[in-house]
């Protein structure tokens, strides 16, 4: 007996939207051949309605009130992909008391507000999936919630803000404009709504909030990120980690260690050998270790309509799929049974252990190195490489840039303090963290 279709209700028809409406459409067949059943979009919410949307939404009934499609009893599942938190969350959780399945996009929402969604969804029995929230087309939740489940993760890290690596990779191959690159990446439609929630790390670090749940069985803590942008990250610095070897990324680490879990976004220098290093562009990657597997690479377009779609489509597909599943027996949605989520705590950022990159502009004169070799000494912090330039023509002070093995931020910070108030020593020493990403 053939199935009717699950009928879809989409809240946004924008790059994500659109993107969905298209490949739902050109692919119908084949997706219906995956699910089991048709999948067909019957009405969608926009804020414009007299703009001009693509042929392929012809037949999908606009309002300009999401609500009225939330409350709309023809459709099982909502898929939300207008972003931001409070409005997305009252759509969101008033779609679950409907009894409506829902599908999203938006890992701000996922990363603030996920814990009381996926706890009224559990009550009341519908799913809430999130693919598309994290590093766009790339199926990294699924692989990490349900491919490493045997696994005990021990970390991972990644490339998982597309516009952030679309600009450093433009900096450091064509020697590009930040707010030129910037531009082009929000016509491409890649960037946030706000673009500083790319360039500042804030998207990076909602979705960090949602991988580290999945993999450690934690709830959800955005607040407790630590959060760097790559907006003072200056082509000397790309230019001087490629000297030593290094490419920068802009990563978002999480770790487990004895003390608690590293939580944490911030440009970092790699190993040019690794992989993820030479991840350019609006690609995405994520490194993951578990402790059967070993380290495990993801890596696809981690923004871009269709990219995206093709996450957002592949969770329709899953609702499809599970329609008739007793909920008691769906994967949960944090991976970990809700009633067994841990409390480990995660680590302020002065408890952190990472090796660095220092760039310091200090006086050209005898002594001024020593000094700053023993600040650094007398905290165990050792060097592990060095470069002193020349002064420019006409300037009386030297760029200085070291690599140091691993040492506590806690006392790197002390160092820098103490360094930064040499007389010899001008402004602030640039400070970028260093990874080596090796599989141990
Ligand atoms: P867009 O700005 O392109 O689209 C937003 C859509 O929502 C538009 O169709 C807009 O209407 C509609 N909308 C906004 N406010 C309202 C409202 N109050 N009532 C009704 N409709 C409204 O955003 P994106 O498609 O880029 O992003 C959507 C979500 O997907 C976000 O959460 C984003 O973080 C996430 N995401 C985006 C990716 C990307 O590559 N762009 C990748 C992965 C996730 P109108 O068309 O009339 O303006
Ligand atoms: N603005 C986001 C990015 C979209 O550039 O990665 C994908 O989540």
């Amino acid at each position: 007996m053939e199935l009717t279709p699950v009928k879809v209700g989409l809240l946004g028809m924008g790059t994500v939207g659109g993107g969905t409406v298209t490949v739902l459409s050109r692919n119908a067949s084949e997706i219906a051949r995956r699910a089991g059943r048709g999948i067909q979009v019957v009405q969608a919410a926009v804020r414009d309605l007299s703009r001009a949307r693509g042929s392929d939404s012809e037949g999908i009934a606009l309002t300009s009130d999401p609500f009225a499609v939330v409350d709309n009893p023809e459709v099982d599942v909502v898929v939300e992909l207008i972003g931001g938190y409070d409005l997305a969350r009252e759509l969101v959780l008033k779609a679950i008391a409907n009894g409506k399945h829902v599908v999203t996009a938006n890992k701000a929402l996922i990363a603030v507000h996920g814990n009381e969604i996926f706890a009224a969804a559990q009550k009341r029995g519908v799913t809430v999936a999130f693919e598309a929230a994290v590093a766009g087309g790339i199926p990294i939740i699924k692989a990490v919630r349900e491919g490493l489940a045997a696994n005990r993760i021990e970390w991972l890290a990644g490339i998982i803000n597309g516009t952030g690596n679309f600009i450093l990779t433009e900096m450091r191959d064509n020697g590009s404009d930040f707010a030129d690159v910037l531009a082009e990446a929000q016509r491409l439609g890649y960037a946030e709504a706000d673009p500083t929630f790319d360039v500042e790390g804030i998207d990076a670090a909602h979705k960090l909030t949602i991988l580290a749940s999945i993999a450690f069985g934690v709830p959800l803590q955005f607040d407790k990120v630590y959060t760097e942008g790559i907006t003072q990250i200056s082509r000397d610095d790309v230019h001087y980690a490629e000297q030593f070897g290094y490419r920068i990324k802009h990563l978002g680490i999480a770790r487990r260690t004895e003390q608690g879990i590293e939580l944490r976004v911030h440009p970092t220098l790699i190993p040019e050998r690794r992989l993820i290093a030479n991840v350019d562009g609006v690609m995405n990657a994520v490194l993951v270790k578990g402790d059967a597997v070993g380290p495990t690479l993801y890596y696809g377009a981690g923004a871009g309509a269709e990219p995206t779609a093709s996450a957002v489509v592949a969770d329709l597909v899953d609702v499809a799929r599970t329609l008739t599943t007793d909920p008691e027996n769906r994967v949960p949605h944090l991976a970990f049974q809700p009633d067994t989520l841990s409390d480990l705590p995660i680590l302020p950022m002065a408890s952190v252990e990472t090796a660095y990159y220092l760039r310091m502009s200090a006086a050209d004169r005898p002594g001024v190195l020593a000094d700053v070799t023993r600040i650094l000494g007398e905290r165990n912090i050792s060097i592990e490489a060095m470069l002193q330039k020349e002064p420019a023509a006409g300037e009386s002070n030297v760029p200085i840039i070291m690599l140091t093995q691993r040492v506590l931020e806690r006392q790197m910070n002390e160092a820098l303090e103490r360094i930064e108030a040499l007389p010899a020593v001008s402004g602030s020493v640039m400070r970028i963290r260093l990874e080596s990403l090796s599989s141990d």
